[in-house]
């Protein structure tokens, strides 16, 4: 059965990347959109974006990290976008993953899952869980 990629973009503090990696060990296709060759391409097919939030308070700031927006710039990967992890911190409160909520909010589409930081294995496993039957309805069309 084919697997759904994640695309997900992690700052120097690689929290989320860290989460993203412990998906790959469970076989899960993961892709980095801090490449700049990965956010320039197009998903071949339906994709699921793992973001962490950026907001820092500050109203006029963006939430969606740049790399996240520059590979949505593409209408492609827009319309393949079929649902949203977010990495966050519940110690920014009302932000409390502010950049995963407003992109499901604009685009339509679910937030499959929600953490904190890295995650814990239970994290890693609900969203193993969840991935493995996004790819299960998809394949039943
Ligand atoms: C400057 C700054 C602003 C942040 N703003 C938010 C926020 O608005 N909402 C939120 O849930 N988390 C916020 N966080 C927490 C990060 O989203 C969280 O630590 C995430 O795991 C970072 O992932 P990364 O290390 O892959 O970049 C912020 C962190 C920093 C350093």
């Amino acid at each position: 059965m084919p697997k759904v990629p994640v695309y997900y973009y992690s700052s120097v503090s690689n929290l989320t990347r860290r989460f993203a990696e412990h998906l790959a060990q469970q076989g899960r296709p993961i892709r980095d959109l801090a490449d700049a060759e990965v956010r320039a391409s197009e998903a071949p097919g339906p994709w699921v974006l793992l973001t962490p939030s950026y907001k820092a308070g500050n109203a006029d700031e963006a939430t969606l990290p740049a790399p996240v927006r520059r590979f949505l710039r593409s209408s492609t990967n827009r319309r393949r976008l079929i649902g949203i992890l977010g990495s966050g911190n519940r110690n920014f409160g009302a932000h409390y993953q502010a950049a995963a909520r407003e992109l499901a909010s604009i685009s339509h589409r679910p937030i499959l899952y929600e953490f904190e930081l890295s995650g814990t294995p239970e994290d890693v496993a609900a969203t193993v869980r969840i991935l493995n039957e996004l790819d299960a309805g998809l394949a039943a069309g």
